[in-house]
């Protein structure tokens, strides 16, 4: 690094040092990483008091270019763009736009961090997300088992795992799914990083750009995502209390001639609505007659809170045209990424070649967890206790909805899953609500989120198993509260301003 004064020049010292070191950290004489001499060091070499050097660091570091970092003094960070701008032989910034694929300008950002944010926020009372309290879940349980692999130097949930998974979960996979009324062989199962994945790897194994699919509307958003992502259009089937309106898919199916219907028979998201057992039986005959793929996701399967759930639409399959997912997510973990896949063992093959390429096999750490866990009985013991506690905070939503909602408000009692579907009282616009609701801390997910088009605004998705049970009913309390401030308002003052969010899966 190079500084000389010019002492007859009428340019501050502390300027001129500043400027100098600026143009050689930009044209790339000095490199990020470097470290600028300590300041006495170098007042000492020009001559000058200390305290010019200090202010010409300063100005560096007030312009992004240097900062200080404990044992190092003063390093030279990556210039900033703005500056480099106008600088010759820099290359300009990637043309992004041009650059990202088809694929990547199909997707929306759909996850709102700042409703994330609020929702994690301690003194927030949180109906908008998907997941459970994090204490319900059998965090001892896995601890021990995660402390035994380490002690017994397994290495298994370590290495890589087969892409399928490991063959002795997809064999736990299997018994698993004997209650769901499958009875399938291991080579039918594949794990996923998800299952999420499961919807991704459909819309690029089955569906080609441009082929459509039909989904409830509304639906898991997510889904919704990743159909379009994949260039896949997307036509929305209406919903009923008693799932997708199935006698009106057939002038559907003739006029769209769609690839594949993606449906959430058990405890719908974001609804929490069960398709009839009728209805399931049509949707197969529909699905056979016009030769269309179903996905079904069961994401909920284990959580029925009153009776047996119906059965799936994979165990009334006798064609083999049902491609069923299923996740560990709501039943112990969601951070753990682990779902699964059961399709006919053809279609596992080519599912399992498409996962190979995207993220070679599910993590083994959790596979080897999660296979312990079903296999020692702690599934088992672990779902009914679930089940009891989500059972208390559902009928605590709802009751708390009954004593404070406004009387034209409507819900439903769902019989599983995570959520209550509210229907808002007349004038009162979710959009609006999530702000009012905001200010009194509580957040939920409006129903726009789960629409293919400008829709739901009159609708809002209450998740009942994330906040604590003592919390429920302040936080609809609050809730109901808004409601009715915005319904005896009918101005619409700028503090009202809708506000724009997607929802948190
Ligand atoms: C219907 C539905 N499918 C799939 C998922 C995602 O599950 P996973 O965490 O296994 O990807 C969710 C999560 O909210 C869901 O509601």
């Amino acid at each position: 690094m190079k500084v000389l004064l010019n002492r007859d020049s009428d340019i501050p010292f502390y300027m001129q040092i500043a400027g100098q070191i600026k143009r050689q950290i930009i044209s790339g004489e000095i490199i990020p990483g470097f470290r600028l001499p300590p300041e006495r060091k170098l007042a000492d070499s020009l001559g000058i008091n200390r305290t010019t050097v200090l202010n010409a660091y300063r100005e560096l570091k007030a312009e992004g270019l240097v900062g200080s970092r404990v044992g190092q003094g003063t390093v030279v960070l990556s210039p900033l763009r703005d500056e480099a701008a106008g600088m010759e032989n820099r290359v300009p910034e990637p043309p992004w736009n041009q650059i990202f694929s088809k694929y990547a300008h199909g997707i929306n950002s759909f996850i709102v961090k700042d409703l994330l944010t609020l929702a994690n926020r301690k003194d927030v009372i949180s109906f908008a997300t998907g997941i459970a309290a994090p204490d319900s879940g059998p965090i001892q349980a896995l601890a021990g088992i995660e402390h035994d692999i380490v002690l017994q130097k397994n290495y298994r949930g370590l290495l890589h795992s087969p892409t399928e998974g490991f063959s002795t979960l997809r064999e736990a996979i299997c018994a698993l799914m004997q209650p769901r009324g499958v009875y399938c062989h291991h080579d039918e199962v594949m794990l996923l990083s998800g299952s999420q994945q499961g919807i991704d790897l459909t819309s690029r194994i089955m569906l080609e750009p441009g082929d459509i699919a039909l989904v409830e509307e509304p639906s898991f958003f997510p889904a919704i995502q990743a159909l379009k992502a994949a260039g896949v259009r997307v036509v929305g089937v209406p919903m009923d209390k008693r799932g997708m309106r199935v006698d009106m898919l057939e002038p559907i199916l003739h006029r769209y001639r769609p690839k594949l219907i993606y449906t959430i028979p058990n405890f719908h998201n974001p609804t929490g609505s069960e398709m009839s057992l009728e209805r399931r039986k049509q949707l197969l005959e529909l699905a056979y007659k016009h030769r269309v793929l179903i996905l079904e996701d069961d994401a909920y399967a284990e959580l029925c809170y009153d009776g047996q759930p119906l059965p799936t639409l994979k165990s009334m399959d006798s064609e083999g045209y049902v491609i069923y997912l299923s996740t560990f997510s709501k039943i112990i973990y969601s951070g753990l990424r682990l779902g699964w896949m059961v399709a006919h063992k053809k279609a596992i093959k080519k599912f399992a070649a498409a996962k190979q390429i995207m993220d070679l096999h599910s993590s083994s750490l959790s596979q080897w967890i999660v296979e312990r866990f079903i296999l020692e009985g702690g599934l088992n013991v672990h779902i009914p206790v679930i089940c009891n506690e989500y059972r208390v905070k559902r009928d605590a939503m709802y009751d708390a909805l009954t004593q404070y909602a406004p009387s034209d408000a409507q819900w439903n009692r769902p019989r599983g899953g995570y959520y209550i579907w509210c229907r808002l009282p007349e004038k009162v616009a979710a959009s609006r609500l999530l702000g009012k609701a905001a200010e009194r801390k509580v957040v939920f997910v409006p129903g726009t989120a789960f629409y293919l088009a400008e829709q739901g605004d009159d609708y809002v998705r209450l998740n009942f198993t994330f906040a604590p049970l003592k919390d429920i009913g302040e936080g609809v309390k609050r809730l109901c509260e808004a409601m009715k401030d915005l319904k005896d308002s009918n101005d619409v003052s700028e503090e009202d301003e809708p506000v724009e969010i997607s929802p948190i899966v």
